[in-house]
């Protein structure tokens, strides 16, 4: 196995923060300084960072739903000072954010010492769908818009991939995507003349906010993560695209039935 997928594997830190950690020297196999990630290694290997064994003993690997404030950041760490969703987890086990929501963004993230599965969620090959709803300036947002979204906008990094995109209310949207680009929906609506008021996410892949109140918390069970494991395309999933199977962050109960391919967007282009 590559190292870096040990390292995450273990629960050291996600695949790429894992790659990082090795090629800058903190890394040992057999005693050896290691700074190829992609060194393969196997589980029997005495393997260190920083001088401390990992890989002994089972991590338990866990996975919290945590429904965002605004104002709270969803990196591990904030120089500036401000709250982390980290924090409200408050464990002493290491966990990190999957992805990251901006500040003013409220709702579902996930935190997890579960770097594969982290890496399955966010790296854009597995097209992982987010759902997020958006109130908007200048409405009433016409069906011009909106089409426009669907079909994909012009944005500075390039053309988004096509999203499904529903209008709750003249100033609301749901837009549905697969990138994760840096705010991206806000630049979407703000391109098609309807700046962002106020963003929630309330869907990750399989799995919905629901009503886990503002500031909640929520372990997840182990049908969830199973089904967050199978989340997107790729290897080992489990149905057509994340939206095959949805279960709620504010019920553990296991998702009553498949729902398959509603309202799905066209032809999927690759995210960068
Ligand atoms: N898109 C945004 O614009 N912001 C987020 O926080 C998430 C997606």
């Amino acid at each position: 196995m590559r190292l870096a997928k040990f390292l995450a594997g273990a629960g050291v830190a996600s695949r790429r923060a894992s790659e990082e950690i090795i090629r800058s020297g903190r890394v040992r196999v057999g005693g050896e300084l290691v700074l190829d990630p992609a060194r393969n290694v196997e589980a029997i290997d005495e393997i260190t960072v920083d001088g401390n064994r990992v890989g002994e003993g089972p991590v338990k690997r866990v996975v919290y739903a945590v429904n965002k404030p605004a104002g709270v950041v969803s990196t591990a760490r904030d120089p500036q000072g401000r709250p982390t969703v980290v924090d409200m987890v408050g464990r002493s086990m290491r966990l990190y954010p999957v992805g990251r929501l901006d500040a003013d963004t409220t709702g579902l993230i996930l935190l997890t010492n579960d770097g594969e599965l982290a890496y399955r969620l966010t790296h854009p090959s597995f097209e992982v769908d987010k759902t997020y709803r958006a109130v908007v300036s200048r409405p009433p947002v016409r069906e011009r818009a909106v089409r426009a979204l669907r079909d994909g906008v012009q944005l500075d990094d390039g053309p988004t991939a096509p999203a499904r995109v529903r209008r709750l209310a003249p100033d609301t949207l749901e837009l549905t995507i697969h990138e994760g680009r840096k705010r991206q929906v806000r630049r979407m609506c703000e391109q098609v003349g309807h700046p962002v008021l106020s963003l929630q996410r309330v869907r990750f892949g399989p799995l919905r906010l629901g009503d886990l109140p503002i500031g909640g918390v929520r372990l997840l069970g182990a049908a969830e993560v199973d089904l967050l494991r199978s989340a997107g395309r790729g290897p080992g999933t489990k149905g057509p695209g994340s939206a095959s199977r949805r279960v709620t962050a504010a019920s553990p109960s296991a998702p009553k039935r498949a729902r398959r391919g509603s309202g799905a967007p066209g032809p999927r282009r690759a995210s960068s």
